[in-house]
């Protein structure tokens, strides 16, 4: 979708919709109130009627009222105005977009930028607009043959802006919103592509497809037999018992200088997780063609911070294979060894996620890394602790937690830290390895964490289990293109180039 600026008072705007809110009771906004006074009050006199009371998210959608340009009003109820706040924000331009989809709007302009929002300013609110409302047009058709897209759609909305505006920075809330909506697109048809269609080579082709876009990125592909010749057995473990060939992908942004540390990376890319011979239950197992949407929010973070240029080195890490139980699987008791020379007693080959990571995070050491970030759909566990809210956080340094705190807050795309204390270490131990790769029922998202750690002691590196928030399983089941935002914001921050800042209420 398109986005742009205007300072054109709504009842003047000659386009398809003017889209304005209104608050519990019928307190019009002060765009609605321009709307009723230049209509002779036609909206308050509909309202009298009990059409629109202003309960969040209630809308009504009036055609060709007197005195007003456009062809459409659509009014957005925002509740209480007592009770209005950010979240309710992105909860009414999400109802917008999906009340406009449902007619043959083409194009509208929003006044609800012109809506205070506590602790939040206008570049806040104009990013998180373009980042709603594109993700409301966003469909996945592209295998169906029949489209779901209707042949008129929502194509373009204009934001409403005061005329005193700072012009660089409110553009650039524009730019940093399509650039952000944009790879949240791509994360999320990754994620939705199935596993016979989105397999290692395929990532490593959109891989080269954004390198082609951006000459900025530089893409290496290792295959198996060279990551077995640097001793990647505890990858190479997990691909045994697929026919699907092994990847690591490395993608390499320079937007600095050489020499600067860059921030890298690593997202788990298991392209369809069986559980290998430890199998999962076949109920909702075709939702483990999206174990790679850690690997997809790379790609499309370095995507995003390509298109802005940001003046920072960044790299990515991606793992790529399928876990199977193929005749070759790795078996339950067998012990790999890792890049790390570290031993590891495979106790259920469907712990794979954190046995493809730990060689990818020891690979990670040789770009000197600043800070180094792990994405992973990784536990069942983290889902029952967090649900779909908050992506699970865990690092051996606070500055970095700190900061992917901020960044949460700051872009919506929340995470919640949990402890990586050693008390949890032990429930690794193995009596025929160095370590087991899992440990018992308990604390599963935080023992896995601990696994990972036994990998990372050279490095800052934080985790993020997003095996709840990358995927929704109920109504519009579907990727959510999480946690892009946040890595985005996390980088914007790092390269100074963040706006937004946190509000301080990390809830
Ligand atoms: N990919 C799964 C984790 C997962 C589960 C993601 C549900 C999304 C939804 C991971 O590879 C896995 O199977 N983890 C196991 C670990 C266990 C064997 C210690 C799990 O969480 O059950
Ligand atoms: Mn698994
Ligand atoms: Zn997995």
């Amino acid at each position: 979708m398109d986005f742009s600026l205007t300072t054109v008072s709504p009842e003047r705007q000659a386009v398809p919709c003017v889209v304005c809110g209104v608050f519990a009771k019928r307190r019009l906004s002060e765009a609605a109130a321009r709307l009723d006074h230049a209509s002779r009050k036609a909206i308050t006199g509909l309202l009298k009627r009990g059409d629109l009371e202003g309960r969040l998210g209630q809308t009504l959608l009036l055609h060709d009222l007197p005195g007003i340009a456009a062809e459409r009003v659509l009014l957005v109820g925002c509740g209480p105005e007592e009770e209005w706040n950010e979240h309710k924000f992105r909860e009414v331009i999400a109802k917008t977009g999906a009340v406009l989809a449902e007619t043959g709007v083409t194009e509208a302009v929003s006044f609800l930028t012109d809506l205070a929002v506590p602790q939040r300013d206008l570049y806040w609110k104009l990013r998180q607009s373009v980042e709603v409302a594109d993700a409301t047009v966003y469909r996945f058709d592209r295998l169906k043959s029949k489209k779901d897209t209707p042949e008129q759609s929502l194509a373009g909305m204009r934001l409403s802006v005061p005329s005193n505006w700072e012009g660089p920075k409110l553009s650039r809330a524009i730019i940093e919103g399509q650039a952000i909506a944009r790879a949240v697109r791509l994360a999320k048809d990754l994620a939705n592509l199935p596993s016979n269609h989105c397999t290692p080579a395929h990532l490593a082709a959109q891989a080269k497809a954004v390198q082609k876009a951006h000459p900025a990125v530089k893409v290496r592909v290792l295959n198996g037999a060279q990551m077995k010749r640097l001793g990647m057995g505890a990858l190479l473990g997990v691909a045994r018992g697929s026919h699907e060939p092994p990847l690591l992908i490395t993608l390499e942004y320079r937007g600095t200088r050489a020499s600067a540390p860059p921030a890298v990376l690593v997202g788990k890319g298991v392209t369809f997780d069986s559980g290998g011979i430890s199998i999962k239950p076949a109920a909702a197992m075709d939702e483990m063609k999206y174990d790679m949407a850690g690997a997809a929010s790379v790609l499309a973070t370095l995507q995003a911070v390509a298109e802005l240029k940001s003046a920072q080195n960044v790299v990515g890490i991606i793992p790529a294979t399928e876990n199977m139980p193929g005749g070759s699987a790795i078996k339950p008791g067998d012990v790999v060894t890792s890049l790390s020379g570290q031993t590891i007693e495979v106790l259920n080959t469907d712990a794979e996620g954190r046995l493809i990571l730990c060689d990818a995070l020891t690979y990670a050491e040789r770009f000197k890394p600043e800070v180094v970030i792990d994405i992973a759909t990784l536990t069942g566990a983290c889902v029952i602790a967090l649900g779909a809210y908050a992506s699970g956080l865990l690092g051996n340094d606070e500055g970095l937690c700190r900061s992917l705190l901020a960044a949460g807050t700051a872009s919506g795309d929340r995470v919640w830290q949990l402890p990586l204390w050693d008390d949890y270490q032990k429930a690794l131990d193995s009596p025929f390895a160095d370590m087991a790769n899992v440990g018992g029922r308990e604390a599963g998202a935080i023992t896995a964490a601990c696994f990972l750690s036994r990998f990372t002691k050279k490095l800052k590196w934080a985790h993020l289990d997003i095996a709840g928030t990358a995927w929704r399983s109920t109504n519009k089941k579907g990727a959510t293109g999480r946690p892009v935002p946040l890595l985005v914001q996390f980088l914007l921050d790092r390269a100074g180039q963040g706006e937004i800042k946190g509000n301080g209420d990390a809830g």
